[in-house]
Parts: C-alpha cells; structure tokens; sequence
C-alpha cells in the first residue's frame, strides 16, 4: 500500500531523496516521465510481462514490482500465441526466479535463450532477473557472461528498488547488476498490486534462520527479520478498505514470527521500543488481525512443526477468521533423516502434534511438503514416510525429488539415490497421497461449507471455481459476477482434489 499524498508531494525537479520510500517515488515519477515520452515517440502503451516462479514469497514480490510498472506506466501484454508458436514483443519482460530446486534455474535458462531471438526483433525490449537464482554468485557470473542481453539483474533484497534501478538502466544505457548480500532496511508504504481484489499475501517476516541442510532459503533470502504488527495491521486495514476480505500472512517461518524486527524505513512505528522485543508472537498478531473489521478470512504459509506452539493452536480455534487449514511440511517421516535435514523434530513428535491440532480442531485440513530421494534415504525411512502420510492423512501434499543445492550441507552427504529408485518411491508416495486425499475429499460431499468465488471456469465459461475455508476448491455453476462473494455451496460430487458443488438450497 502506498501513501497517496506523499507520493503526491514528491518534487522531481530536484535531486533524489535519500529516505525511503520518498526516494522510491521519486524514482517511479522519473520513470513515469520517460515512459510517457516514450510513449508518445512509439505511438503506443508500454507492455510489460513478468513471470514468477517458486512460491508465495515470489508472488508476493511480483506483485509489488508490477504495481510499481504500472505506475510508470507499463500495461500487462506483449506475449502472443501464434499458429506457429509463442512471440515475445512486450517493453519490459520481468522474471522474478527461484532456486529452490535445480530445474527452476533451467526452466529461466531455457527461458533467456528464447528471449535472445525475441529482443533481436523488438530492440526496445528491456529484459530483468531477479529473485532468489539472482542471490547466487555462480549464477551472476554465468548471466554475466553469457547473456549480455539482459538489462538488470537484481536479487531478493532489492525488489523495491526497481524503479531506481530502471531509471539509472535508462540514463546509462547500460546493463545495470545490483544484487545486494545482506538485506536493507525493511521498507514500509510501497505500492502493491493485487492478482484478485478480494484477496491478497501480505509479508510478515522476511528470512529463514532455520538452515534445513538441503535448503538454499537461508541463503539467497537472509536471516529471519518481522515486520512490525502495526505496519501490518495497518497495511491489512488499507486493504480490507479497498475490498480485500481474504488475506494470507506470508512467511519462511510465520510460527518465529516477533523473535526479531527488521529496521523499518519507512514506518510510522517507533521502532526503538520493540527492536528484539520477544513478546510479540505469531498467536498474538492472529488476534489482532482476526479483529479487523471486514476481513472475513486469514490464512498464512509456512508453518515449521519444530515452532508450532499450543498458544497458535489455541489461536486458531479461537480466532473464527482463521480458515480450517494449515501446510504443515513434513519433509520426511524418518526420524534419522529428518536429523540430518536438520528438521528439529522427529517422526513421533510431528504425530503428536498432528494430533493435537486434530484434537483442538476437528475441522482442518492439513497439506504438506515431503521430499523423496534425501542422500542416505533407505527403503526404510520411505516406509516411515508412507506411514506417516498414511496415519495424517492430507487434504493434498506438495512432493519433491530432493535436488541438489550447491552451498547446502546436504550437498556434501554420501549415498546418493539412484534414479530408477527415487522414481519408484515418487510413484508409490503420490499413490498413496491420492488414495487418502480421496478418501477425505468423499467424506465431506453432502455437507454445505461457505465458498468464496474466486474466478470462473476456464474451461466452461457457465461455472465459477470457488474455494473453501479449508483450502478445496470447489466447481459450480455461476458467472462472472459472483466473483468476490461468500456463497454457502453444498458439495455434492468428489473429483478426488476438487468438487463439484451447487448453491445451497434455501
Ligand atoms: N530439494 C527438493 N525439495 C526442496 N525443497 C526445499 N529445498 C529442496 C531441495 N533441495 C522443498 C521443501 C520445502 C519446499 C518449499 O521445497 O519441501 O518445504
Ligand atoms: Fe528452507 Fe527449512 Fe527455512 Fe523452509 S524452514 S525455507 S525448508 S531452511
């Protein structure tokens, strides 16, 4: 959210303020003065077309970038389907990556490769990298070198510099590589664009202490740091005012949520009071949250079990805005692997747990993340897996062949698993994972649940896709207007991970 009357005050005449977000709008002014020269010199909009892998953190940041675009001046488009393929003709092609796993990287490298021809015929394409691939150095000095037509290259801590980083792209001519290897101040009060109106992320924290072995987060996004609650919540009523009802609280870690706040640039907040205070919590900001008028649901990603105390189980049946559902990634269901993933838990307390949440909230609808192939990994501690996987039961599970991150602890662990193996024990996880999620989907048709509508349907233009509390998605019949409101839908048919549904019968 940005604020309107300061933006307005900016001078642009003179020199760049030094504070932030002043300076960022001064940078977007600057920009949005060349956009519309150039405009008038092609006769034409700007197009601008981004695209984001990896996460929630990545669509997050995405958004805060387009809004920024737009501002300047750029408009969504540029990518055409043709007979014969795809073409590329957009002014400003953005890609926000990720590096959690190695086919991310070749996924942008294929990418670029095919950009290189497009560029060729629209010379006044510019073309940005950034996010989490851009953190490493390897990966610099292979764009670098490799890929001279690439005009800014930025990483994770950066994003809200675009405009800055644009305007000196377009004063020098050239390309401009500003990856930064410690995170700033937090910078409060930019813009931010929303996918859907109705429903948006909204950062937290920044950041993961956690160190996982064979996770690269920690190292391309930095040490955990929060937001304050009040930037927050006030970030949250700004949204609900423009008619978000639906928001989700991001985070590597939202359960260490408070252990440390960022330094806030930007904010209305007196900051020297709550610096490293620990008596913020995750549970406690639910509360606040769960008070704001308007707001109807909040959810929030990702949970790590070793940090999921009573008082946040407490607040999620307390809170009636907090929907049914929590991801609660396992990563592996043996206990001698999760040690070495360095997971802080064990097979027998992640059940525990489980089963306290289900205790405290009959309802949830618990998703997870679960790797396959960890070096060292036997046909035992799958079994381990498999039976966890068969004792939680999941609404759905995000599973992932473990993948080699250079940097990581992991990555230096002997025993490697072959492929033919590691393939076999994918298939028999996600049969197994569909089997259950099946069986859950079926136990809840008859029921009427409240279904926010989302959007309608792809592929049959008479339906709306709506979602529940508990994540599912459910299909009926509807149209284009519905989108945005709260609907009781009663499900009447089980598509195994989504449902049909119809609107409750008065
Ligand atoms: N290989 C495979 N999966 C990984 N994840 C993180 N790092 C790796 C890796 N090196 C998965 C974890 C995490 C999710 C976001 O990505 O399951 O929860
Ligand atoms: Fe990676 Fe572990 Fe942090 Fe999640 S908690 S981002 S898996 S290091």
């Amino acid at each position: 959210m940005w604020n309107k009357t300061l933006l307005d005050s900016i001078d642009i005449a003179g020199p760049a303020p030094d504070a932030e977000p002043q300076r960022q709008y001064y940078y977007m002014k600057k920009c949005r003065e060349w956009a519309i020269a150039e405009q008038d010199r092609l006769g034409r909009k700007l197009t601008y077309l981004a695209e984001t892998l990896g996460c929630q953190m990545n669509a997050k940041d995405s958004e805060k970038m387009t809004a920024i675009l737009e501002y300047i001046g750029y408009v969504p488009g540029g990518e055409h389907e043709k007979k014969d393929g795809k073409s590329i003709d957009a002014d400003f092609v953005l890609y926000n990556t990720c590096t959690v796993r190695e086919n991310a990287n070749q996924k942008i490298y294929g990418h670029l490769g095919f950009l290189k021809n497009q560029k060729e015929k629209h010379p006044s394409m510019k073309i940005a990298l950034c996010g989490c691939m851009m953190q490493e150095d390897d990966e610099i000095e292979k764009v670098k070198k490799s890929y001279p037509f690439v005009d800014l290259v930025f990483g994770t801590y950066n994003i809200y510099k675009l405009a800055e980083l644009l305007y000196v792209q377009i004063s020098s001519g050239k390309r401009i590589v500003d990856v930064w290897d410690e995170p700033g101040d937090i910078v409060e009060d930019l813009p931010g664009k929303l996918k859907y109106n109705f429903k948006t992320g909204v950062n937290i924290m920044y950041g993961c202490n956690n160190f996982c072995s064979y996770c690269i987060v920690p190292y391309v996004r930095g040490r955990e740091r929060s937001r304050l609650p009040e930037d927050i919540i006030n970030e949250i009523k700004g949204l609900v005012d423009d008619g978000v009802t639906e928001i989700m609280l991001l985070g590597q870690n939202v359960n260490s949520y408070g252990k440390k706040f960022g330094t806030e640039a930007g904010s209305s907040a007196d900051t020297s009071s709550v610096t490293g205070s620990d008596t913020t919590t995750f549970a406690k900001l639910l509360y606040k949250v769960n008070e704001i008028e308007g707001l109807k649901r909040i959810r929030f990603m990702t949970s790590h079990p070793k940090d999921l105390s009573d008082d946040l189980i407490k607040a999620m049946a307390e809170c009636d805005k907090v929907c049914d559902h929590l991801h609660l990634p396992l990563q592996s269901g043996s206990s001698s692997i999760l040690r070495k993933m360095n997971r802080s838990y064990d097979k027998e307390s992640y059940l525990l747990l489980v089963d306290k949440i289900k205790k405290a909230l009959p309802d949830i609808a618990l998703t997870t993340d679960i790797i396959v192939g960890f070096p060292g990994e036997t046909e035992e501690d799958f079994l381990e897996t498999l039976d966890v996987v068969d004792k939680v039961g999941y609404d759905s599970a995000y599973t992932f062949i473990y993948s080699k991150r250079t940097g990581t602890p992991a990555a230096r662990f002997p025993d490697e698993v072959p492929d033919d193996v590691i393939k076999d024990r994918f298939d028999r996880l996600l049969d197994l994972i569909h089997r259950k999620s099946e069986e859950i989907f079926s136990s809840r048709v008859g029921k009427t649940y409240e279904a926010l509508i989302e959007e309608t349907n792809d592929h049959d233009p008479s339906m709306v896709t709506a979602r529940l509390s508990n994540n599912a998605l459910v299909h009926l019949k509807g149209d284009a207007s519905l989108i945005g409101s709260y609907i009781p839908v009663t499900l009447t048919e089980s598509k195994g991970f989504y449902y049909i549904g119809e609107v409750k019968k008065p």
